[in-house]
């Protein structure tokens, strides 16, 4: 484990605890990052050098915390380790990258896993298997608030940090990359670093989508609203009832007259359906460790953690342009190693 920072711990809690990994080393740049948690775990072995992990061969697997400039770096020295590799959202800070880890993972034969746990998130789930049954009709727009009084990154943005999740669990939903990107923001604490921006996202299947992100917020908002023809679904991560499914619609009927639509309205119930409590983080690190042992495609593949770098860099490309709409990059043209 390598990264102890903020989110680092939460990771270490949770590969300590799971059957299916065994926890042999934790690392940080920082030796009082590492002594603080193997107070906690003092079966675990400390290192202040990624060299010592990747030198090791009691490692077979290596899960990389640290800021998202240092992902690049770190994850293709882990794999060019031989090791399974999960790298926390999202998978690098450019589209090269990203396509060079997952280039060299396919190349290596290695499991390379984006952190991208919203994908394990029960709720997601829920509603994930709700759209491809078809429950929800056809899909006409998503909308989605990720905001609180947030942590101020100091090497990213608010787009870099915190639309990763929205955009992993879009692509998970609709099986779909958006073609286009439009984005507004603002640094409204530290100049030119974005702490607000509204996005909003076109499909070639006519979905759109909005997502509204931001560390500068008076309470925490996690909600995600699906329209569909059929049914309409909110999302919401801080409710005791995460996901709320509105048997709510409009129909247009055959126009009577010339000229005149006719709409039915339809308002029935509200169902909560329930929902597992499992921690998303030890799904993700079992799918993880699954994936390494049985060969099975991960849930987060690193196609996606590309695809979500894809998004993120034509969000930044429409915001240097003035909000621009930016095409998002074509997918074939990324295969090879980046130069
Ligand atoms: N999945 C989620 O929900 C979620 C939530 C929060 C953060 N994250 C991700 O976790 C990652 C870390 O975020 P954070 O908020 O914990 O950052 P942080 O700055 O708090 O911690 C990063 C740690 O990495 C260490 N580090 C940096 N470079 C290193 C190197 N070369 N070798 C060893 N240690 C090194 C630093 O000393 C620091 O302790 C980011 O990629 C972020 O996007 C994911």
């Amino acid at each position: 484990m390598i990264g102890l920072g903020y989110w680092g711990p939460n990771l270490v809690r949770n590969l300590f605890e799971l059957e299916s990994a065994e926890l042999v080393l934790v690392c940080d740049q920082r030796a009082e990052a590492v002594e603080q948690v193997r107070r906690r775990y003092p079966s675990v072995r400390g290192a202040t050098s990624t060299d010592d992990v990747l030198e090791d061969p009691a490692v077979e697997a290596v899960v990389v915390a640290t800021p998202i400039g240092t992902h690049l770096e770190l994850a293709r020295a882990s794999l060019s380790a031989g090791k399974h590799t999960l790298v926390e959202k999202p998978l690098a800070d450019s589209i090269a990258g990203a396509a060079e880890l997952a280039h060299l993972a396919r190349e290596r034969g290695l499991v390379l896993v984006p952190g991208h746990t919203f994908l394990y998130s029960p709720p997601v789930q829920a509603v994930q298997e709700m759209i491809s049954a078809g429950e929800l009709g056809d899909i006409y727009f998503i909308s989605t608030s990720r905001v609180n009084l947030g942590l101020h990154q100091s090497d990213a943005s608010v787009v870099w940090d915190l639309a990763p999740h929205d955009f992993s669990i879009l692509l998970y939903w609709l099986r779909e990359t958006p073609t286009y990107v439009t984005a507004l923001s603002r640094g409204c604490v530290i100049p030119d670093t974005p702490d607000v921006a509204f996005l909003n996202l076109e499909y070639a299947s006519g979905v759109i989508a909005h997502a509204e992100l931001a560390w500068l917020a008076p309470s925490k908002l996690r909600r995600t609203t699906v329209v569909g023809s059929r049914k309409m679904v909110v999302y919401d991560d801080t409710s005791i009832e995460p996901v709320r499914v509105f048997d709510s619609g409009v129909t247009l009927r055959d126009p009577g007259t010339f000229g005149e639509y006719r709409l039915s309205y339809r308002t029935g119930d509200i169902v909560s359906p329930r929902v597992d409590v499992s921690e998303p983080l030890s799904l993700e690190l079992d799918d993880f460790c699954r994936s390494i042992r049985g060969g099975s495609q991960p849930r987060a593949t690193a196609e996606l953690g590309l695809d979500v770098v894809r998004m993120i860099e034509a969000a930044e490309r429409s915001l240097t342009q003035g909000g621009a709409r930016a095409e998002v990059a074509a997918a074939e043209s990324l295969s090879g190693p980046s130069a």
